[in-house]
């Protein structure tokens, strides 16, 4: 093995891992009067006046449940202009394709956004663009409620579990080599800032929503430095939040319980590759990703995202269910503090899956999704 790692190679490893912190460098820790917390980034941001949010309707289904949301957005009057702008990827001078300057522009002026799915090609062409959002906005905090719905039945009923995921490091740095010809290395990257500042949201979120439990979701055991690091952050971050119940457990157990018994779990917090798995597990016990909002929160702004993605197989078909990418407006608008309209919608959207009668395919109902979409308006106009 001594010759594994000839000289350029490991510099070649090496300003990989430069080249990445210089774009996304580790920050004071000590510092936590700048940890956003779970508000909005300004309440003077959101008064009544109509404000612009930015729209990604995204590949497949997006354009579809795009207009579904702006439909019944305007049916319920919400004081919102959508900015809609187009995240297809553009040759950059480098030679490397990434998002075009006016979408990253929108999002930088309006500081809140609404993204459909969008496709990345499997181990080629251009790289992921929700992880290059992620990385642009330096959105931090990925979080997705999973609570079971009314009428909709699952294995279980009782599911209401948040998941807390750390969206910009851990094995998703894209910190990537081939060392010598069939050898590959991925870097799991874990700064102590980002994960002290992801716990700080996790219990931050807990208090406010005046949650019981945060439950550290980690491996270690087998990864002592890195999975180390991110649990001693959220065991410092526990000691400030006395009133919230802190447990750790590791992750495989977290699997385990989580289909015996869900009500087991309040809020967990996780690096990113385990989030990513553990909250589509949790979108499964309350029916599946058409029904799973989530939101990306960062220091400067947010952008809320359906989970899943862009369904190639309904595209343009007028099948898609445009529940997950309400929800998740949904919550953009409690973030923006436009709470009596996120609760109007969202009565109405938990109203239409509970009579069934307007069920799109997914939820195993006929409806289209502009059947839906109408009902969900017809008893927003109605309330
Ligand atoms: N956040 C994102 O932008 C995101 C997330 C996951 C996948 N993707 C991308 O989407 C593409 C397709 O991925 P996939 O097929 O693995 O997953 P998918 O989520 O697109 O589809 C999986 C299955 O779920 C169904 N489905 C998904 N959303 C639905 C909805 N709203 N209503 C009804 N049915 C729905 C699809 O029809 C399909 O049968 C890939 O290019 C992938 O990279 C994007």
């Amino acid at each position: 093995m001594s010759g594994f790692f000839n000289g350029k190679n490991i510099n070649e490893l090496f300003s990989g891992l430069l080249r990445f912190l210089a774009k996304n460098p580790p920050k004071n820790s000590g510092r936590t009067a700048e940890i956003v917390s779970s508000k909005p980034i300004s309440s003077r941001l959101y008064s009544s006046e109509i404000k612009k949010c930015t729209l990604i309707p995204g590949d497949g289904i997006g354009p579809e449940i795009s207009a579904a949301v702006q439909q019944i957005f305007e049916s319920a009057k919400v004081p919102i202009e959508w900015e809609s702008v187009d995240v297809t990827p553009v040759r950059g001078p480098d030679g490397k394709f990434g998002i075009p300057q006016a979408a990253i522009d929108s999002v930088n002026r309006n500081k809140i956004g609404l993204k459909g799915p969008l496709m990345t090609p499997v181990g080629k062409g251009h790289r992921s663009l929700n992880l290059a959002l992620r990385k642009e906005f330096n959105l931090y905090a990925n979080v997705r409620p999973c609570r079971s719905l009314e009428g909709y039945k699952t294995l279980y009923d009782d599911v209401d579990v948040v998941t807390i995921r750390e969206n910009t490091e851990g094995e998703y740095s894209g910190i990537e080599h081939e060392i010598v010809d069939g050898v590959v290395q991925s870097i799991k990257l874990i700064t102590e800032d980002a994960s002290r500042r992801v716990a700080e949201f996790a219990f931050q979120y807990a208090k406010e929503n005046k949650r019981k439990k945060v439950t550290a979701v980690h491996k270690a055991n087998i990864m002592r430095m890195s999975d180390g690091l991110f649990l001693r952050c959220c065991r410092d971050m526990a000691k400030k939040y006395p009133d919230v119940k802190f447990e750790e457990r590791y992750l495989d157990t977290v699997c385990l319980n989580m289909v015996q018994d869900p009500s087991k779990y309040d809020v967990l917090v996780m690096p990113n590759l385990y989030g990513d798995i553990l909250s589509d597990m949790c979108a499964g016990l309350v029916g599946g990703l058409g029904l799973t909002p989530s939101g990306n929160i960062g220091l400067n702004g947010a952008l809320f995202e359906s989970v899943h993605g862009t369904a190639p197989d309904i595209a343009g078909q007028d099948k898609a269910n445009p529940t997950a990418l309400l929800l998740s407006a949904v919550m953009m608008l409690r973030y923006m503090q436009l709470t009596p309209y996120a609760d109007k919608i969202e009565r109405a959207c938990f109203e239409t899956i509970k009579e069934a009668k307007y069920l799109t395919g997914d939820l195993g109902g006929k409806a289209k999704c502009s059947e839906f979409t109408n009902e969900i308006c017809s008893k927003i106009s109605q309330s």
